[in-house]
């Protein structure tokens, strides 16, 4: 079997990461956070194996693991699209439009703000302030800034990443 299609490997692997993620950290509740953000940061999401391996090394239950992980916004359960469309709505955007940016991006991709496309090319997240304020509105795709943005630059960057992934 190809290691790619192979889930149970997947998920073997995932909890060889995870493990040694948490290696780095005593098992003390106040590192929670800590190593959170270290598996958001390398998976771009908080997978659910994870949580457990987090619950079993902290003697935390996952109803608690989950509440940390739902209450700050720069934690996610799912995983991203390949192309990540963040709308920013701090202040500066927020007053030169960027919600109807954002609400272009939901109508277009029929998701709302936090979910993945079922093909995975895309998902939504809504940002506050990605410090590129004098470029207000700002929308990125993955880690490339469009400032000055409008609904039609968005349109145009979701018609050529569409064109370009063959969905067109
Ligand atoms: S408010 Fe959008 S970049 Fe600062």
């Amino acid at each position: 079997m190809e290691y790619e299609n192979c889930t149970k490997c997947v998920d073997k692997k995932l909890i060889k990461e995870t493990n040694e993620i948490l290696s780095k950290y005593s098992k003390q509740k106040d590192n929670l956070i800590a190593i959170l953000n270290d598996i958001q940061e390398k998976y771009g999401y908080i997978p659910k194996q994870s949580q457990l391996e987090i619950s079993n090394y902290l003697s935390i239950p996952m109803a608690e693991i989950y509440g940390v992980i739902t209450f700050y916004s720069r934690f996610t359960t799912n995983p991203k699209g390949k192309y990540n469309i963040s709308v920013c709505l701090g202040t500066a955007c927020f007053v030169k439009g960027s919600q109807s940016i954002l609400e272009r991006a939901k109508e277009r991709l029929k998701i709302e703000a936090g979910k993945t496309t079922d093909d995975g090319l895309f998902s939504i997240d809504e940002v506050r302030c990605v410090g590129a304020c004098g470029l207000a509105p700002v929308f990125m795709v993955n880690d490339e800034v469009y400032g000055n943005a409008t609904v039609k630059e968005l349109d145009k960057v979701i018609d050529e990443i569409m064109a370009k992934e063959g969905k067109n």
